[in-house]
């Protein structure tokens, strides 16, 4: 039987084009507000018999996790087979640890959730820092999928001469797997973070590399520091204005304005919905949702 998709509001096109590239048919999930706040939900397509891929994107997640959840549990009451959350982007992956007495480790919190809520979990790079792979905190089955190969074809087709350059030690898996796929040469900087909206970049010597383009790349852009003041070390040091690539395209408010200038151009895959968005992460989820998912 064809297996159901249903978007979460927000994520139509990514789901339309799910279903198109595995021969899927495309639901739609009705939701509103009751007067009182609290949230209504509704399917449209028949779950029963069959796989549903719920699609939604966990960028500012929390206004809409209820309803996904709802979502999720309609479709197995209904007889959905199994339910599968396709989450390009995985939320509450950078808070790992407990970095000040008292605080949340919501990472766990959040993988608790959804594991209770869902039989498997597709995402494209989760922030994987100190925990080694997702099974460190989900229970159900995973995927976690790789854009590097996504971006480093693309710089392949829009960037003569690149230099592949990563803003800190977490970007060396991204930035050393692009460059090794397209041939080009990489380098990392250091970032120390001093607060949510606040870090220091350190750029290395990098004369030598004046006559290639560098081509900034990280997982996240978020409130886009880290970015922007990578962008400003490459340019003191007289190279020429920088390419971004980035795999989450978050942008917090003001953020891709803010950086827009600093770049020849920022480019991003579609696993949050901006005009950034180039790189298409489709046919990347379609293949391995018909897959056994392991990590
Ligand atoms: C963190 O280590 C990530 O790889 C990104 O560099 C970071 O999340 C970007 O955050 P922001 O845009 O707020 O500097």
């Amino acid at each position: 039987m064809r297996r159901l998709i249903l978007p979460m509001p927000g994520n139509e096109a990514l789901a339309a084009a799910l279903a198109q590239a595995c021969d899927g048919e495309a639901g739609r999930v009705e939701t509103r507000r009751f007067p009182d706040g609290e949230s209504y939900v509704r399917l449209h397509g028949d779950p029963a018999g069959r796989p549903v891929d719920l699609v939604c994107t966990l960028a500012r997640p929390d206004p809409g996790f209820l309803g996904l959840v709802f979502a999720a549990d309609a479709a197995r009451e209904l007889g959905a087979t199994e339910v599968t959350l396709v989450a390009p982007y995985l939320a509450y992956m950078r808070q790992d640890v407990r970095f000040q007495p008292g605080e949340c480790i919501s990472s766990r919190s959040f993988a608790r959730l959804l594991s209770s809520s869902f039989d498997r979990l597709l995402t494209v790079d989760p922030h994987l820092h100190r925990y080694a792979a997702l099974s460190a905190i989900y229970t159900m089955p995973t995927a976690t999928l790789q854009a590097a190969p996504l971006l480093a074809d693309w710089i392949a087709a829009h960037v003569a001469a690149p230099l592949v350059v990563g803003p800190d030690a977490e970007s060396e898996q991204w930035a050393g797997a692009i460059a090794t796929r397209i041939g080009a040469p990489h380098v990392v900087l250091r970032k120390t973070r001093l607060g949510d909206r606040s870090v220091r970049i350190d750029v290395p010597d990098l004369s030598r590399w004046r006559d290639r383009t560098p081509v900034l790349v990280d997982d996240i852009a978020s409130s886009g520091r880290t970015l922007a003041e990578a962008a400003r070390g490459l340019a003191a040091q007289g190279l020429p204005r920088a390419e971004c690539v980035v795999v989450h395209a978050l942008f917090a408010d003001g953020a891709f304005e803010a950086l827009a200038p600093l770049f020849a151009r920022i480019s991003s895959t579609d696993s949050v919905p901006h005009p950034s968005n180039g790189i298409a992460l489709a046919p990347l989820l379609a293949d391995a949702l018909q897959r056994d998912l392991r990590d």
